[in-house]
């Protein structure tokens, strides 16, 4: 039992023993924070400047964790056959859906935003003080392939913690914290 989670320390001095221990695990990890511009392809070709663009869907239809929860998350097959049990039901791209559903099995979206494990960023919070996906993921709907189009590097982070505490139009009186704990936790 010598895991600092049992030492008799007070929890902020735990929480540091904590912190310490992981960054210096992920100061080894080289991948990690490199992803701008990364754009991989999905199975299947879903595109955002389609249905976000063309058609106008809010965000928030499929992706409805960001407004409650940490994650925003992708939405389930399900979604798509809120639409897609009627249209364009013979496309080939559409019929890996149907399939997927009566499958029972989920489509293996390829992530593209991944934070280090030791960073916290809650949707939710976020989307409370009101700001937009745009102003961290770019113009979404525009994009036929998501892309990664901000560093998401913890320096980003800080810029707008910054930027927002200061700023003379800022009447909501948004505090956004830059002491440590607050995003490796
Ligand atoms: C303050 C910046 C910020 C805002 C605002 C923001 N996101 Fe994110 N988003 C991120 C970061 C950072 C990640 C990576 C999170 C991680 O790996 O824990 C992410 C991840 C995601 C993911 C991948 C799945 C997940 O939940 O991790 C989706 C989908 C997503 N965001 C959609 C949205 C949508 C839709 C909105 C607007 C309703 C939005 N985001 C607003 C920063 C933001
Ligand atoms: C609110 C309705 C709606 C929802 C929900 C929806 N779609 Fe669509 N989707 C459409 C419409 C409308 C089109 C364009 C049809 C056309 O071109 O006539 C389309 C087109 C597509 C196409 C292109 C088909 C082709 O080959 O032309 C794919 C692939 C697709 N959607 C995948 C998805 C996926 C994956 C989801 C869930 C994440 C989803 N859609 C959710 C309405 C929807
Ligand atoms: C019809 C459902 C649908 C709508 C509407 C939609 N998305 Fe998505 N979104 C998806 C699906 C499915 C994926 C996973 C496949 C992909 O990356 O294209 C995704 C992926 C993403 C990702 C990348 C997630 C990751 O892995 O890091 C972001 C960011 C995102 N969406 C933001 C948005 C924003 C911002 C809007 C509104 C402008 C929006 N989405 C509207 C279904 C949707
Ligand atoms: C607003 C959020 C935020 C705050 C506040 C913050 N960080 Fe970070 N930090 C991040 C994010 C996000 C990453 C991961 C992305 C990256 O590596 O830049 C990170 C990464 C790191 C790393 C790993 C860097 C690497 O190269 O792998 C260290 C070490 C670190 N932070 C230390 C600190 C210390 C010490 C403080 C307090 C003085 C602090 N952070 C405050 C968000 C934050
Ligand atoms: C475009 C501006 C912006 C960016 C970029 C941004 N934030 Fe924030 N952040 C805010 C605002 C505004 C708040 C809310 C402050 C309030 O409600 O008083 C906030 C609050 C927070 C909080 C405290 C609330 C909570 O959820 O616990 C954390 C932690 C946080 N951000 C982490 C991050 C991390 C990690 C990143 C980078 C990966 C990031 N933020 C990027 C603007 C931003």
């Amino acid at each position: 039992m010598s895991d600092a989670r049992h030492m008799k320390l007070p929890r902020g001095e735990r929480r540091r023993v904590l912190l310490a221990s992981t960054l210096a695990l992920t100061a080894c990890n080289v991948a990690v924070g490199s992803q701008q511009g990364y754009e991989p392809v999905q199975p299947v070709a879903f595109s955002h400047a389609q249905h976000a663009g063309e058609f106008k869907i809010d965000c928030l239809y499929c992706h409805f964790g960001a407004e409650r929860s940490r994650h925003a998350g992708v939405p389930p097959v399900q979604v798509c056959m809120n639409c897609h049990t009627q249209v364009k039901k013979d496309a080939p791209e559409v019929q890996k859906l149907s399939t997927a559903m009566d499958a029972g099995t989920p489509i293996q979206w390829v992530k593209v935003h991944r934070l280090p494990d030791h960073a916290y960023l809650n949707h939710s919070s976020h989307v409370a003080a009101g700001l937009k996906c745009q102003q961290c993921h770019g113009p979404v709907e525009t994009m036929v392939r998501v892309q990664q189009v901000e560093t998401m590097a913890m320096g980003w982070c800080l810029d707008c913690h910054r930027t927002t505490a200061t700023a003379p139009d800022n009447w909501k009186k948004l505090a956004p914290p830059t002491d440590c704990s607050a995003c490796h936790r």
